[in-house]
This record gives C-alpha cells, structure tokens and sequence, in this order.
C-alpha cells in the first residue's frame, strides 16, 4: 500500500489496478499517510486559506429524472421555485458584501432558463460584480450555449461526470440520459476555455471499487481544474430512498488520492460531506480539500433545494453561513481566502 501510495506521488497516476488495489486495501494507516502527503501538497501550492465560493441554487426545476436526485423531474412532492434576474443579483449583492468573489450559479436542467436568458443573468451579474468569477452549474447544454456564456463573462463550469463506467452510468440515470454527452459536454467546455469540474458521487448505488479506479483515471485524463465528490446520500422520495449512504471515511481517503495526484486542483470540502458528518467539511480540509461552498441561496428557496436528505443549512442565512465556515476553519487553524481563487494556470 505504501509503495502504491509513493508511486501515485511520484508519478501523478497509477494504472487502473493499482487505483484499484490502493481503494481496497485501505486501513487506518494508509488513509493516515495518504492525507498527510496530501494535506503537505495542498499547503504547499495553495497556503491554508480555503476559497470559499457563494452557491446561489436558483431554480430546483429539473427536465432529468436521475434516480439518486431529490428534484427529480418525477418527484411531484418537490416544491419547486425559481429566482428572476432580480432575485440572483440581490443575493449575489448580499453574497459580496460578506466577502465572496466567486458565485456559483447553480439548477436543476431548466428550460426556464434558456441560453439567452443565462446569458444576460451571467452579463449581469459580471457588470455589476466584475472583480468575481462565475462559476455555472447548469447541467448539459449546447456548445454554442456554452460559447455565449463564456463570451458573457462565465468563467468555471461544474458538471460532474458521476460516473465513468457506462453501464454504471446506465444503472443511475434513466435511458435517455447518456454518458457520452456529458463527456462531450466536459470536452467542450475545456476547449472554450472554462475552469471544468467533473466529480462523482462516492457510495453511489452499485458502485464497484473498479468504478472509483475508472473515475480516477477520467480525472486524469480529462485533466479539470476542479473536482467535486461527495458522498451519495439517499433521498426518500427517490427510487435509491432505501440504499445506504456513502462512506464517509472513503470519500476523505479518495479526496487525498485526487490531491496527490492534482496538485493544483480545486477541491471542495462539500455539503453532502458536512449533512453526513458534524465534521465532515473539517475533515475534507484535513483531506486535501481547499474550497468550501457556503450556501447563498435566499431563505424560502433553500429549504427546497435537496437533492439528499438531512441536508445542512437549510434554515440559515448566507451571512450564517458564511460566519460558521469562517469558525469551522479557524478551529482547525485554517482560514478562509477571499481571493476569486482561480486555477494557478487559469487566465481570465
Ligand atoms: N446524494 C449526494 N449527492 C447528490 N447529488 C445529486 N443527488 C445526490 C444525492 N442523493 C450530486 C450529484 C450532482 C450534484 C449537483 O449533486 O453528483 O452532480
Ligand atoms: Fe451553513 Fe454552517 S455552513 S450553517
């Protein structure tokens, strides 16, 4: 294990059966070592700050029916909401007050929302804040949309991959849901210059360990700026309701494999690992992790934004939020960075 580990420092990589074997054969040991080397990475490119990013959920409406996502198209008991191009500009005006210069617009995949509309939200939101980034979170779009809103001032795109394997793939997601085009999706938005996060679901169902080893060697591949796990978390009003949560000791051990092996990636501690542990978001930033996405989503809309159960942040403010993250860091003697946070090798 310990050899694998080196290897893995040293070379960026390891072949699919060493992903493999490195996932199953973790102990207590390895997963220490694991996350001291990562952790020593982490300081060493990025500092103890953590970016913190202000996610703004503007719209639960979702034309998919992902059979692990609480906003489901097919869930009738979601209570769904949309924010207008007012709506986003005033939270994202709260959300620069208390500090933050990265906004992540984030929805379901919402026609309401069309590439134009997008684009005039994303112009706006960059006129009126023009020292943050943007990040969007929209789901699978067209090239050409991806283009416009690049060109309207868009700067990271997040659409995790969730899974490699095809068939895997197949067994999550409904049959018109193909995992080609996500990755056609993940191309583009390379190619057009976007900061790219793919990222997957630990504990997913049916999730074999030679998933994880595909998933890893994708990240190598695709080479994103960011990446996103979680673990999977289930959702009563979803067909994966009775399928247990992932492991949360997994997701903290696959964060440090992904750091060791992306020296310079941007790696969220996220909210499905905060709503599975008390200290899952400490944990994560002990893992390697260096972005934390506090939740900016004004009062009436979060609370109908889950996509999982027992989701935290629910019934807090953007200011409360923020305040408890900053503490959060603090008592594990890190702190937070108010910078954009971009890539090291990104270029506006
Ligand atoms: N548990 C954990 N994460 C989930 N996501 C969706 N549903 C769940 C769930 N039940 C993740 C997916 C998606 C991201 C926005 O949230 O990976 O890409
Ligand atoms: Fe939302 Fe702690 S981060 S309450």
């Amino acid at each position: 294990m310990f050899k694998l580990a080196d290897t893995l420092e040293r070379d960026g990589t390891l072949d699919k059966e060493g992903f493999a074997a490195l996932i199953s054969g973790r102990n207590p040991e390895i997963a220490l070592y694991l996350r001291e080397k990562a952790a020593g990475i982490r300081d060493r490119v990025f500092g103890k700050g953590v970016f913190l990013r202000g996610l703004l959920e503007f719209s639960n409406y979702c034309r998919n029916d992902c059979l692990y996502c609480g906003i489901r198209r097919s869930n009738r008991l979601a209570e769904r909401y949309r924010l207008n191009l007012e709506e986003i500009l005033e939270s994202c005006r709260e959300g620069y007050e208390l500090g933050f210069r990265t906004f992540v617009l984030q929805s379901g995949e919402d026609p309401h929302y069309g590439e134009y509309y997008v684009s005039e939200i994303v112009a706006a939101v960059k006129n009126t804040f023009p020292d943050a980034a943007i990040t969007l979170s929209l789901g699978e779009r067209s090239r050409e949309a991806y283009a416009r809103w690049r060109k309207s001032g868009a700067d990271r795109y997040l659409l995790r991959h969730e899974t490699r394997n095809p068939d895997h793939y197949k067994k999550l997601h409904p049959a018109d849901m193909k995992l080609s085009n996500r990755l056609r999706c993940l191309y583009d938005l390379k190619d057009l210059g976007y900061q790219v996060g793919c990222g997957f679901m630990v504990g997913s169902p049916f999730q074999r360990v030679s998933d994880l080893a595909e998933d890893l060697l994708f990240i190598k591949e695709l080479s994103p700026q960011m990446v996103g796990i979680g673990p999977f978390i289930p959702h009563k009003d979803t067909p994966f309701k009775d399928f247990p949560p992932g492991d949360v000791d997994l997701t903290l051990y696959l964060l440090s494999i992904i750091r060791i092996m992306e020296p310079s990636a941007l790696l969220p501690a996220t909210t499905a690992l905060g709503s599975l542990d008390g200290f899952g978001r400490e944990k994560g930033v002990l893992s390697g992790a260096n972005v934390i996405m506090p939740i900016l989503t004004p009062p009436g809309a979060r609370k109908k934004y889950l996509l999982y159960d027992n989701k935290i942040c629910t019934g807090d403010r953007a200011a409360e939020c923020r305040f408890c993250v900053a503490r959060r860091l603090d008592s594990i003697g890190h702190g937070v960075d108010v910078s954009r946070g971009d890539h090291p090798g990104f270029r506006p």
